[in-house]
């Protein structure tokens, strides 16, 4: 199916997704998720490698709109797949980076992330993002299509064991999370775990001021938007976050 498409939304708005290279004017427009934790800003990787996307794998990154107006958008990378997949999940991902120096021919897609506005959100645009991606990477020849999802629920339980999680199933038998159900739909398949995928290390200081916590004991600190607890060690003067993603594979 060609990637440019027009959806009808349950709320009978118009959905346009198109490439960034089909319509770079569109690219790099803010998409306003609401709730997006401060602190999750702060990855460092990200900060050096993901405004690239656009400019280096412009087939593959995505945006959606309604009347002329951004209201979601999709990432991904082209990479030449590892025989595993990493536990350094997102952040390995800018292997694509490399790949891409290096004249390296890509054979899997892996998407970095898929917003959608707050207002559109519960009407499946990311459903139709997802659907998008997948025939982007078909029409390059990619096989796969990786993704380290971030389930969006699991921060309203932050103790419970990430394995455990992604492995929580409803009667129906789909992932009880709604993100990697999205993704279970549209035919991905959960694969493992990437259990530090996304790091966000800080002085004190900058967490008390991302958090407005006091971060002043050497214990376990749960942040709101968090996937997991924050490890605190006030004598070293830092804190770090360790988010675990869970890896979709759809096969192609
Ligand atoms: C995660 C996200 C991309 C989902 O987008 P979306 O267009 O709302 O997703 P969908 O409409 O396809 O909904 C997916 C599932 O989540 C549920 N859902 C969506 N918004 C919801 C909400 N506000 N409250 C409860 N459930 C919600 C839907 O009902 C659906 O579940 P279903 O299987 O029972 O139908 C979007 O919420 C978002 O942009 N979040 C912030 C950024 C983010 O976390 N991105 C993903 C990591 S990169």
């Amino acid at each position: 199916m060609p990637v440019a498409r027009r959806i009808e939304l349950p709320s009978g708005q118009l959905l346009d997704i198109t490439t960034v290279a089909e319509r770079p004017e569109l690219a790099g427009a803010e998409v306003d998720v609401a709730g997006w934790p401060e602190f999750m800003r702060h990855n460092r990787v990200s900060e050096a490698y993901f405004w690239q996307t656009l400019e280096t794998f412009p087939t593959t990154c995505l945006v959606a709109t309604t009347d002329g107006v951004v209201v979601g958008d999709a990432h991904a990378v082209q990479l030449t797949s590892r025989a595993e997949l990493p536990a350094g999940g997102w952040e390995q991902a800018v292997w694509a980076f490399a790949d891409a120096r290096r004249g390296l021919e890509p054979d899997v897609a892996c998407a970095l992330n898929i917003s959608v506005a707050q207002d559109l959100q519960g009407q499946g645009v990311a459903g139709h993002l997802l659907a998008a991606l997948r025939d982007a990477a078909t029409d390059l020849g990619l096989g796969q299509l990786h993704a380290p999802v971030r389930p969006s629920r699991k921060h309203l339980e932050p103790g419970t064991p990430m394995q455990e999680y992604a492995a929580r199933t409803r009667t129906d038998g789909m992932p009880f999370d709604p993100w990697l159900r999205t993704h279970v739909r549209a035919g991905g398949e959960i694969v493992g775990l990437a259990p530090t995928s996304w790091l966000v290390a800080g002085s004190l200081e900058e967490w008390r001021r991302w958090t407005g916590l006091p971060f002043d004991q050497d214990a376990p600190v749960e942040v709101p938007g968090a996937l997991v607890s924050v490890r605190c060690d006030v004598a070293a003067g830092f804190a770090v976050y360790v988010e675990p993603n869970v890896w979709v594979r759809h096969r192609l």
